[in-house]
């Protein structure tokens, strides 16, 4: 039977809080400034977007596992056509011109596995960090139908003017738990929807168990390497944290007030001998 936890976990520097600590949320932009400073060597590959504490191997079987729950949820939303009309299908697909909007892309992943597998002919990728922005601008650089933002998805000032026009889906694998703040949380919810058109779906890759729960900590935002991270204290009586997951029921709850609705939760089979992050896929449609 799948579990829905990895026995070998992602290694987050063996940071606990303290008895007494106080928990207090990380500023995302700074930790994953730092992350990616002391983390890529040369070109950023996707295994960089998880940590230095999985193979490539494993890094493989997260991100092959997750493109295979959203091709199954989309299945299950829009079954895929018999062999005869396979032709029809993609034309229409590419016909359809629709737009994803995926944040906190990193190497961009799920852009491309938009483009090429659904046809998604215009995105939108929204990066918080400046160093990962000014490598997707680089790599999105010729093709003109990638709009790369170096952006804040909790931000009061994130609309559909600012990212060009609404979009039909949204992406956000890995990202939604590392906002560890509940009313930044709220806010990107409302923003995310806000910005989907009505039919529209949005894809969230993370945990959604029986329990809310801070499950990564750290002592600083800023650091040069990961020796510095390790050996850094930090503020007496605090730690950060850097990622927070929420109850099943919790993003029910929060979700259906922003007129979205759960359609489907696909968990993906974890083994006690592969390490990935927290990746199962909560599947919203906008009503
Ligand atoms: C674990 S990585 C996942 C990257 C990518 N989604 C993937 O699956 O390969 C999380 C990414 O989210 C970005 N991020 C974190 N908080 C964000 C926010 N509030 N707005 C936009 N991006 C954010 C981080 O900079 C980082 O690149």
């Amino acid at each position: 039977m799948p579990n829905s936890k990895t026995s070998r976990s992602i290694n987050t520097g063996g940071i606990r809080p303290k008895d007494g600590d106080n928990e207090v949320p990380c500023d995302e932009k700074s930790f994953f400034e730092s992350f990616y400073e002391s983390t890529i060597e040369g070109s950023p590959s996707d295994r960089d977007t998880i940590g230095g504490s999985v193979t490539e191997p494993e890094s493989r079987y997260h991100y092959n596992a997750v493109e295979n729950a959203i091709i199954l949820a989309m299945t299950r939303i829009n079954p895929l056509p018999p062999p005869m009309a396979i032709r029809a299908w993609t034309q229409m697909t590419k016909n359809a011109n629709r737009r994803l909007l995926d944040i906190g892309s990193g190497t961009g992943h799920w852009i491309d596995f938009f483009v090429d597998t659904y046809f998604v002919s215009e995105a939108v990728a929204v990066e918080i960090t400046e160093n990962m922005s000014a490598h997707l601008k680089d790599k999105y650089f010729a093709p003109d139908n990638v709009l790369v933002l170096n952006e804040d998805v909790a931000s009061n000032v994130f609309t559909a003017e600012l990212i060009g026009g609404k979009v039909d889906y949204i992406t956000a694998i890995g990202v939604m738990f590392h906002i560890t703040d509940d009313k930044r949380w709220e806010q990107a919810i409302s923003n995310l929807s806000a910005v989907l058109n009505e039919g529209g779906i949005i894809f969230i890759g993370g945990e959604f168990g029986e329990k809310t729960q801070n499950v990564h900590f750290n002592n600083v935002d800023n650091f040069t390497d990961w020796r510095d991270f390790r050996s850094a204290e930090g503020t007496s009586g605090e730690v950060r944290v850097n990622k927070r997951v929420r109850s099943l029921d919790l993003w029910i709850e929060k979700t259906q007030h922003c007129d979205l609705k759960v359609v489907d939760l696909v968990r993906i089979y974890k083994d006690p001998s592969i390490a990935m992050p927290e990746n199962d896929l909560l599947v919203l449609m906008k009503s």
